[in-house]
């Protein structure tokens, strides 16, 4: 079995953040998403892992390097344009060969391992019309937004639409696909949908048209899809949510700390209200603030007379005097200022950013 990982693509929905970077970098609890399919994946026995990579390829590749400290080895598969899922599969036919293989989208994360959905797969497949592929489905109240799946009385798979305007059902697709050999049969045979991608929705009911069956799994933990800001924030809460305490940077005795929390080394906080769970990256400086819950403070961040609650604050970011911000995205580096003489509250309505890189907003 191998892995195949998308971090190719655009990344539109999560702009401005990624003008100047992938969208699979953007961190959840301080570590890029794509990090957790990766582990996923080495979790559940798959090292021999492909990574699909496109215009942010450079960027993708220094950060996960050649795998080995995730205890894989990393194939890079260049995409030379982002033409769907199903072109992923078609770019990646060397490096697949006939092996079965997990497909990952790389701005997915799901609460539960890959290895009961290896399980049942291998337990389906060993009956005598096993299935060519198995997807993961989950409940969701806006199923517009994904690929969806309808099921007959019986419970089978017999149709999947891409992001339908009128869905058959609540059922979407989820970011994790199994597929024999044979899906690299239907991603030749399809055609580019209305948007001008081959869609591995289509490709999955190519499968189901020429007769095969496909298998599926109702997801039961949380998922979410990282591409849009208050899921990010909210995939970020559901981490922090799994926090231990820990502590090595250095916390002054007039700071209170709530909950728990993880100061990483060379941060210092001094005079301040940790609210946890909320992460606090190495070399950040808090002083005077109230910060969380659910926040993520990337490394070098400043956070000076404010009040930070349920936002990420990528590398190098800096917030002074803002007495409130809730449900905020910042990207490296932005300077967030509001008029000096502020104190941090924890009422009222806040400021809400989303920022990219390298910003100044003075409030
Ligand atoms: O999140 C689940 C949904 O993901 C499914 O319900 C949909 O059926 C499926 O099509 C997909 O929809 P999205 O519109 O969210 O896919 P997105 O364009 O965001 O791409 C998913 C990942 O694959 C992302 O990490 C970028 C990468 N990608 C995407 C394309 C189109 C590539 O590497 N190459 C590509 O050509």
């Amino acid at each position: 079995m191998k892995g195949l990982i998308l971090s190719g693509g655009r990344g539109t929905r999560l702009r401005p953040i990624t003008y100047t970077s992938a969208k699979q970098l953007v961190p959840v609890a301080n570590k890029p998403i794509l990090f957790y399919a990766l582990e996923d994946m080495v979790e559940a026995g798959i090292t021999d892992i492909g990574i699909i990579v496109g215009e942010t390829a450079e960027e993708v590749m220094a950060a996960v390097g050649d795998g080995s400290r995730f205890g894989a080895t990393v194939t890079w598969i260049h995409q030379p344009d982002p033409l769907g899922l199903a072109h992923c599969v078609l770019v990646a036919r060397e490096f697949l060969g006939q092996d079965d293989f997990v497909m990952y989208l790389g701005d997915n994360m799901l609460e539960q391992g890959l290895q009961p959905l290896l399980d049942s797969f291998a337990a389906a497949r060993s009956s005598a019309d096993g299935p060519s592929a198995s997807i993961l489905l989950s409940e969701v109240p806006d199923p517009h937004r994904f690929g969806v799946a309808r099921l007959d009385d019986a419970g089978r798979v017999v149709e999947l639409v891409e992001k339908p305007a009128d869905p058959p059902s609540n059922l979407a697709l989820v970011g994790v696909y199994l597929f024999t050999p044979a899906v690299h049969e239907a991603v030749a045979a399809i055609v580019p949908s209305e948007r001008g991608e081959l869609e591995i929705t289509d490709a999955i009911g190519w499968l189901i048209d020429a007769g095969h069956t496909v298998h599926h799994e109702l997801l039961t933990g949380w998922w979410l899809d990282t591409g849009k800001k208050d899921p990010l924030l909210e995939s970020n809460r559901r981490v922090l949510e799994t926090l231990e305490h820990r502590v090595e940077g250095s916390v002054d005795a007039l700071t209170v700390v709530d909950g728990p929390v993880v100061v990483e080394p060379g941060a210092t906080v001094v005079d301040c209200h940790l609210v946890g769970p909320v992460v606090i990256g190495a070399g950040a400086r808090l002083a005077a603030a109230r910060v969380g819950p659910d926040v993520a403070v990337g490394a070098g961040c400043e956070i000076v007379r404010s009040g930070v609650e349920h936002s990420v604050l990528l590398d190098g970011a800096r917030i002074s005097d803002v007495p409130r911000m809730v449900d905020s995205l910042v990207g490296r580096g932005t300077a967030v200022e509001g008029a000096p003489g502020g104190a941090p509250v924890a009422s009222g309505r806040g400021v809400r950013l989303m920022v990219g890189d390298d910003c100044v907003i003075e409030l």
